[in-house]
């Protein structure tokens, strides 16, 4: 009989089941952040941090009518479990929708999942062994780079430039990895409206990457959550677009619609299709049959093309704020501009350390993401984050301008003991708005 006795005791203070976790879980820890981020989401502090789409642009009727007419129209279906692939009609909407981004498809080939994260999680556990190399842009999504830590694979972030992954780097990745014989799963990248560099990969190195992973036979990973959101120019067609075999396409009704109905997708080649739909119905038989249908319902009524642009209207005004809000706080500083998305990448003088510098700033009533949270191996502690979709343009001017006041603190501190030099003469005064108007 096993002693339950003996194993809490290999327990520790805090938690009696400590030696039991599969060794996996040691991936698992809350990130250093996570605490401040508690602070950070007190009202009277601005927060860039968090990656949450502005859905108080959405019309509540449309949401609200489309919920009312599944209940009354189609109640029994929705309050019952469904099909692990998805219902049939929405994955028939689903690919008008990636028909935008020139993706021809059959709904065959979709698998509806509770959010793109789902998807990423499902596809980590059919490729992923302890051991395997994920390749990935570096910075990359930090809650795909858990995912892939939590299957014990380790990730090579290849560097980025402003027109997305660099292809001579990814090839020399390759080699890299191939001469010490390591085993490369497959490319996780985000083309469109990178999260979180906010770049945009060219059509060009698109071809070039889709063919570098054809050469070396390694599956791509493409997770496209904001193709649709561009603010001017549209991004080129999806990598998907032009390669049906090689390509795992990942999409989400989360940015263009709301986060809180868990309603996301993968397109896949037909075998991996196949392994995607075990894979989720062992984990949840099968997605909400309610939330699906209130996306297929709303697809089907409601002019979702018209609410996709007054989304890109209200991001596209946020992003110029921030950007100008950069340019006349931060001048010496670079960032990258975003051409659609929720991020803008900034990059600190050298002396500074966005994670060590985070807690001074929510002190400072002013919250971000620190680079280092995009990165598997440390790096990134140049760089921060910054998320434009969620805070009004007025309460952006307010953190960018205690943005700046944090760090010419910093820089004033380090000149005080270092000797290094200041970033501006002038330090941006002090706060002009009360906490009240900051939501
Ligand atoms: C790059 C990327 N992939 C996937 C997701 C997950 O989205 P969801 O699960 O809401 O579809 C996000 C969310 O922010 C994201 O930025």
């Amino acid at each position: 009989m096993i002693d339950n006795g003996s194993l809490r005791s290999a327990g520790n203070n805090l938690d009696p089941w400590f030696s039991l976790y599969a060794q996996r879980t040691a991936g698992l820890a809350a990130s250093e952040v996570r605490a401040l981020f508690a602070v950070a989401s007190r009202p009277e502090v601005v927060s860039l941090a968090g990656g949450m789409p502005y859905v108080s642009a959405l019309p509540e009727d449309l949401v609200v009518g489309a919920m009312d007419r599944v209940m009354r129209e189609q109640g029994p279906v929705a309050l019952q479990y469904g099909s692990g692939q998805g219902v049939p009609l929405l994955r028939e909407q689903i690919t008008d929708v990636m028909a935008l981004e020139g993706i021809s498809a059959s709904a065959d080939d979709v698998i509806v999942t509770t959010g793109s994260q789902h998807a990423l999680e499902l596809f980590a556990k059919l490729f992923l062994d302890p051991g395997d190399l994920v390749l990935a842009e570096g910075p990359s999504y930090v809650t795909a780079l858990v995912i892939f830590k939590s299957y014990q694979a380790d990730v090579d972030h290849v560097p980025m430039d402003e027109y997305g992954l660099i292809p001579d780097a990814l090839r020399e990745h390759i080699a890299n990895a191939r001469a010490v014989g390591r085993r490369i799963k497959f490319l996780y990248t985000i083309p469109s409206f990178h999260n979180p560099a906010g770049v945009t990969l060219t059509w060009e190195r698109r071809l070039e990457i889709l063919e570098i992973c054809r050469e070396n036979g390694i599956l791509v990973l493409e997770d496209n959550p904001y193709g649709l959101l561009y603010f001017g120019q549209k991004p080129p067609a999806a990598m998907r677009s032009v390669d049906e075999e090689g390509v795992v396409y990942l999409g989400t009704f989360s940015k263009t619609l709301a986060p809180g109905l868990r309603v996301g997708w993968a397109l896949a080649p037909h075998a991996i299709r196949e392994k995607l739909i075990l894979a989720n119905e062992a984990a949840v038989l099968s997605p909400s049959s309610f939330t699906q249908l209130v996306v297929s319902q709303y697809l089907g009524e409601a002019d979702w093309r018209g609410q996709i642009d007054t989304f890109r209207g209200v991001y596209r005004e946020r992003k110029e704020t921030m950007i100008s809000a950069l340019e006349e706080h931060l001048p010496e500083l670079s960032w990258t501009n975003p051409n659609g998305g929720f991020y803008v990448w900034l990059t600190l003088p050298e002396s500074l350390d966005s994670k060590a510098m985070l807690p001074r700033a929510v002190t400072e009533l002013v919250a971000y993401t620190p680079g280092t949270a995009f990165y598997a191996n440390g790096d990134g502690a140049q760089n921060i984050r910054l998320s434009f979709c969620y805070p009004t343009p007025e309460s952006i001017r307010v953190g960018v301008r205690r943005l700046a006041n944090v760090i010419n603190g910093e820089l004033d501190l380090l000149n005080t003991f270092a000797g290094t030099g200041r970033l501006r003469a002038q330090r941006v005064s002090a706060e002009t708005f009360p906490p009240s108007d900051l939501r």
